[in-house]
């Protein structure tokens, strides 16, 4: 740590940083489904082309594999509306294209504050999510791919364009791949510039295109109208790295692991107060209790499940459960110890949003600002109860209103501790005297 401090202080550019300190990150406890010894690359691949199109879908709908961004759209059927989605006739008229082209996009922008796992798979795992992908452009019909790659990652570059021209090698990329005449598939490596709007999908999209990564209205989703207008896959690393093991295992493999609507397993970053912190492999339905064990979390308060957009859950709770259905979580595990001030992580999450606000719409940019400036008011000890019922009512106003999911989760730091830390807030309010009428009950609801 001392060293990297020095590092830091030094401003000396990533890329010049010893490689060790990548690899004493990437620790992988409890490899499982995903992350197990012994992928041979190509693998995956030719299994698809021995049991053709129809078949691989219908493994892959076995699967139930959900995106792994998040938001567990499911796989199979995002990959199906690609496929099978607008022809020509279905564009307007105005925007008439020749041709339609399919596109897959990895996005592989992970900006979540606590989510690490995705740097890990393309740091040791890179071919089976470059694997996944062509899988996926063999199924929609794609011949062009992109991994979207957060600009932090940069160290990454280099190595993955080595992976990509090894595949080129051994004829698992390029034209007619694996001797199959008429299947052209190709990857490049797009680099972000730093900026966690461009993680949500269609932002990624306009910054690909080379504009200012704004999101789009959706719908019409990627899958009809992506990248360049056309039909887009777009899917986070371990979607595509799940894909892969899937259109090597079958479905049914995977499926037997997991809960009824989440099936296989999750790949964790986990971090903060625990005796070891990195990358863990659970199936689906693992309580947090298991995990904070596993971790070596003692005594912990609390733990954010999902980064600042996810769940706050608080000791009480630790009996919950990681799947779809109860706890989602697109990667972050954050673990808190006693002695943590829930309103300082708050407060920490709140500045993240405000920061990372694109500006675009009003909402979000005036009210992750007013949220901002409120909660630290509170946590400095100037507040009132005014203030509380402000939060409340500003978080409802933000979530509903704003045009993207960062300004419909921003407020979700504060009002879920607001809910669960009430007497906390309350504390630290100044001495008030409340005008008649006022029922800050009522205001807080
Ligand atoms: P969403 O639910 O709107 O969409 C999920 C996916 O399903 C998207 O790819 C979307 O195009 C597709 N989809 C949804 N409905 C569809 C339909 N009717 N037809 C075709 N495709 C459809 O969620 P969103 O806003 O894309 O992602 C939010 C998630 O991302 C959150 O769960 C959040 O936790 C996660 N997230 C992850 C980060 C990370 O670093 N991994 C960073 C920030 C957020
Ligand atoms: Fe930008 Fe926030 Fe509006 Fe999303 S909600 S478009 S991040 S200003």
């Amino acid at each position: 740590v001392e060293r990297i401090a020095e590092l830091v202080e030094a401003g000396t550019p990533l890329e010049a940083w010893p490689e060790a300190f990548f690899a004493v990150a990437d620790n992988v406890h409890k490899p499982g489904l995903l992350l197990a010894d012994g992928f041979e690359p190509g693998a995956a691949l030719a299994k698809v082309f021995e049991r053709g199109r129809e078949a691989t879908f219908a493994e892959l709908e076995q699967s139930g594999l959900r995106g792994r961004g998040g938001a567990g759209f499911n796989t199979a059927w995002k990959w199906r509306f690609c496929y099978e989605g607008p022809d020509e006739d279905s564009f307007c008229p105005m925007d008439k294209r020749a041709e339609v082209q399919r596109f897959v996009i990895c996005n592989a922008d992970e900006g979540e504050p606590g989510t690490f796992k995705d740097r890990v798979l393309l740091n040791s795992h890179a071919h089976r999510v470059f694997e996944g992908m062509t899988v996926c452009a063999a199924l929609v019909g794609a011949k062009r791919g992109f991994l979207y790659l957060r600009g932090e990652y940069l160290h990454l570059y280099q190595p993955l364009l080595a992976v990509l021209e090894e595949r080129r090698r051994l004829g698992l990329l390029g034209r007619n791949i694996q001797g199959r005449e008429g299947f052209d598939f190709d990857i490049k490596i797009h680099l972000g510039a730093g900026a966690y709007i461009c993680g949500e999908e269609s932002a990624l999209i306009e910054s690909l295109e080379g504009k200012r990564g704004n999101p789009r209205n959706r719908p019409p989703y990627p899958v009809t109208h992506g990248y360049l207008g056309q039909p887009t896959v777009v899917n986070n690393v371990e979607t595509f790295l799940s894909a892969a093991m899937i259109a090597l295992h079958g479905g049914v493999w995977f499926a037997a692991h997991g809960t009824e609507k989440s099936k296989g397993s999750k790949i964790l970053s986990i971090s903060g107060d625990c005796a070891r912190p990195g990358i863990y492999e659970y199936p689906f339905g693992t309580t947090v209790a298991q995990i904070l064990e596993d971790c070596g979390a003692v005594d912990p308060f609390g733990a954010q499940v999902g980064g600042p957009s996810g769940t706050f859950i608080s000791d009480k709770e630790f009996g919950r459960k990681l799947a779809f259905e109860d706890l989602a979580t697109g990667g972050s595990f954050m673990v808190f110890g006693q002695g943590r001030d829930p309103l300082e992580v708050a407060r920490n999450f709140t500045h993240f949003f405000a920061h990372e606000s694109c500006g675009f719409c009003t909402p979000c940019r005036v009210g992750t600002a007013l949220l901002k400036n409120i909660h630290d008011k509170i946590c400095a000890g100037h507040g009132t109860p005014y203030d509380l019922a402000e939060l409340a009512d500003l978080g409802k106003i933000i979530k509903g209103a704003s045009h993207c999911g960062l300004g419909q989760t921003a407020a979700h730091p504060i009002l879920t501790t607001l809910e669960r830390y009430p007497d906390l807030y309350a504390a630290r309010l100044k001495e008030t005297v409340f005008q008649p009428g006022f029922d800050l009950d009522g205001a807080l609801e």
